[in-house]
């Protein structure tokens, strides 16, 4: 049997949990490849209390491992775009495959990435990149390959949906759900980026690349965290038969490519709407194949590590194959990579929940119904709340709750602005958008 060698970078979670699973299933693993997968060398600055290297070499230099010339494969687990992205680099300028589970690494410099990696005849494998665990990548390129996808909308950031869970199901206060996250090892190093929704953003730049055949393009993303979420908003909500999930959402239309990232209220019969806790699942809807969901674990340690050995097994199974009967990164040849515009979020059409804080007397109502009127907006469900204590705005204000049929968010942007200039209105309404996923 031959062997294909490689080297780990990074010893945090996710290298402790490759390192950990390689020994236990190394049997398995090289069955799978069909040859031996030897770690020779780990490149860590710190050792891992949780992670038994055995007598593998430890070098405190990453760079070591990357100019190691034994070394077949360099795996990338230390995260961040300065360092790791000069390791990623000087690995491929080696001539050696890189495996990585670095979405914001893929996400903001992954054109350059390949372009270089094509250059070197060299494979950069990112599976562990988005959804963790789950087969995302490999299901769109691959399995998926012979559909148009004309949709796909996720949960793609666990700590995230963890957050809103527990929120909701045990009325916890969100700083101590983060900071549980963070003990278990869900959450970011900068965890503004989980509630902020970049980490998820990064995700979906790369799956809209796979889906669309399109370079990446994280500046494009519309961005909106969860931090502002209101626990009375996920209340009203479930009583409108909904739930709220912070979904990543790319679609294509005839004007463009929609790449979004916000808290969505989804119909509560939904599969998605009921995918809780840490757990991720992406929604890809296939021309020829529908709907398909694909669920489990997006983050940790272990099963990350599923997805960055499954990666190495591919790339042992390839290495002797011609660069360019590999695989393509984004599953579409570079030469026929789409240049569509990517929409931004005025231009894209939905459906939205309005939570506004009304003067409690006559007239009201039909003010705010003229206004969504005369901007084409129309009503689906309305409902108007008892005066609410526990709501800042209480003092002779009550909630009213609207959700409107589908219509172009500069549209609702021109409605809202007059409704919150109406005197019978308070300022801030709230506005969450809408999706069916049908
Ligand atoms: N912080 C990420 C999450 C880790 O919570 O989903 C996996 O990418």
């Amino acid at each position: 049997m031959n062997s294909v060698k490689i080297g780990v970078c990074g010893l945090g979670t996710v290298g402790g949990g490759v390192v950990n699973v390689l020994a236990r299933n190394s049997e398995v693993v090289c069955a799978r490849a069909g040859c031996r997968i030897e770690l020779l060398e780990i490149g860590a600055r710190r050792d891992n209390p949780d992670c038994d290297c055995g007598d593998i070499k430890i070098n405190r230099d990453i760079f070591a491992v990357a100019n190691n010339p034994e070394i077949d494969i360099v795996i990338e687990l230390i995260g961040g775009t300065t360092v790791a992205k000069d390791l990623v680099m000087q690995a491929i300028a080696n001539g050696k495959h890189v495996v990585t589970a670095n979405k914001a690494l893929i996400a903001e410099h992954g054109n350059q990435i390949f372009t270089t990696a094509r250059q070197q005849g060299v494979t950069v494998a990112f599976e562990a990149a988005v959804a963790g665990g789950i087969p995302i990548i490999k299901s769109i390129r691959e399995g998926l390959a012979a559909n148009r996808i004309e949709w796909l909308a996720g949960i793609i950031n666990g700590t995230g949906n963890f957050i809103l869970t527990e929120m909701r199901d045990k009325g916890r206060a969100f700083g101590d759900v983060l900071a549980e996250a963070q003990a278990l090892g869900y959450a970011e190093a900068d965890p503004t980026f989980d509630v902020e929704g970049i980490d998820a953003a990064h995700k979906l730049v790369i799956l809209a690349s796979l889906a669309f055949g399109i370079p990446l393009q994280f500046d494009k993303v519309f961005t909106e965290g969860i931090s502002a979420i209101e626990p009375v908003d996920v209340g009203y909500a479930e009583e409108l038969g909904y739930r709220i999930k912070h979904l990543g959402i790319t679609r294509q239309t005839d004007a463009g490519i929609e790449m979004r990232v916000h808290p969505t209220l989804i119909p509560e019969k939904r599969l998605i709407a009921n995918v809780d806790g840490v757990m991720n699942a992406v929604l890809v809807n296939g021309d020829a194949v529908g709907a398909t969901l694909y669920y489990g674990p997006g983050a940790g340690a272990e099963p990350t590590a599923s997805a960055v050995i499954a990666d190495i097994v591919d790339l042992a199974r390839t290495l002797t194959a011609e660069p360019a009967h590999r695989v393509p990164h984004f599953g579409f040849h570079p030469d026929q990579l789409n240049h569509v515009d990517v929409l931004p979020i005025s231009r894209v059409e939905t459906s939205y929940y309005l939570r506004i804080s009304a003067k409690d007397e006559p007239g009201v109502m039909s003010d705010i119904t003229e206004i969504l009127g005369d901007n084409d907006i129309s009503i689906e469900a309305i409902i108007q709340k008892e005066p609410d204590e526990a709501l800042k705005h209480s003092h002779g204000f009550i909630p009213v709750i609207i959700l409107t049929s589908r219509t172009i968010e500069s549209q609702l942007d021109s409605a809202v602005e007059k409704i919150q200039a109406l005197p019978t209105t308070e300022h801030d309404i709230v506005r969450i958008r809408v999706e069916t996923l049908g």
